[in-house]
């Protein structure tokens, strides 16, 4: 099993065939959301200017198919979680439901949904429902004993005493408010499109490596696009793993991260 490398594939067979069980400290998963071709569409709108439609191959399943690719990429991700290791899969209210059950099913448990307030989101043109500006990351561990780095978590709070000294957890809530990623962290071709339509921001995934891992642990992420998990990982000292089945991203990904390797055609 290679670290600090990106695996072309399907991440259910390779988690499968590739990696040794119980060796990922931390899985970050953030896994197709299943909303290509389901969200409101208003064609003749003239108040929103284009409505972004979110309208991936990789990201369009029927609702049974989703439920059975659902329970195959967390069951391969949970046999490669150390006792005790976690995993944080990212999702919205079109997910989360299937997420929920089958981890719990697998045996773990949710200690967490973190809220990501997207204070950049998308105007509501529709007028039909509450605007959607939250996106979820549910953390589960597997067995009793995990890691969080309460005292680093602390750190990252950018809230101070009146002294200048690192607040108590108290008012650093599983909240966090954070643009929908934008400016020079954007990745976008000549013609300024952004290149992938899911890109994380790169903050939201140190506070999880921080909080759930250790310098050296290995971090895996089966669905790693643009590869934000490697780039944030290898700034932090972690060791990575990632499994993208698409070339082009995979290109994007080994852009950013120097020295990501491409381990497997
Ligand atoms: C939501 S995006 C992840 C974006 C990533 N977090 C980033 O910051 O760039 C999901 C990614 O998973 C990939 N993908 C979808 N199904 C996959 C599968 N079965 N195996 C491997 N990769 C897959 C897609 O090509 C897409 O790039």
């Amino acid at each position: 099993m290679k670290i600090n490398c990106i695996y072309h594939g399907d991440c259910v067979s390779i988690m499968k065939t590739k990696f040794d069980k119980g060796s990922v400290a931390l899985v970050y998963a953030d896994p197709p959301y299943n909303l290509s071709g389901k969200q409101l569409n208003l064609p003749n709108n003239q108040t929103g200017g284009a409505f972004y439609k979110m309208n991936e191959k990789w990201d369009t399943f029927t609702g049974e198919s989703y439920a059975v690719f659902t329970s195959r990429w967390i069951k391969a991700a949970v046999d490669l979680l150390k006792q005790n290791g976690s995993m944080y899969i990212s999702c919205t209210q079109h997910n989360i439901g299937e997420i929920i059950v089958v981890s719990k099913k697998m045996g773990l448990k949710l200690n967490n949904v973190l809220t990501w307030y997207k204070v950049n989101a998308m105007p509501n043109i529709t007028k039909r429902t509450f605007t959607h500006s939250t996106e979820f990351v549910c953390w589960f561990v597997k067995g009793s004993n995990w890691l969080f780095n309460y005292e680093e978590v602390k750190k990252f709070n950018p809230n101070r005493t009146k002294d200048g000294n690192y607040k108590q957890m108290r008012d650093f809530l599983d909240f966090i408010e954070l643009p929908v990623v934008q400016g020079k962290e954007r990745l976008r071709d000549e013609e300024g499109r952004a290149l992938h339509p899911t890109q994380k921001p790169e903050k939201l995934i140190e506070l999880i490596l921080l909080a759930s891992s250790n310098q050296n642990d290995i971090v895996m992420d089966p669905f790693f696009g643009t590869g934000t998990t490697g780039i944030v990982a290898t700034r932090m000292k972690r060791a990575w793993i990632g499994i993208e089945q698409n070339i082009e991203y995979i290109k994007m990904a080994k852009k950013r991260i120097k020295g990501g390797r491409l381990c497997l055609k």
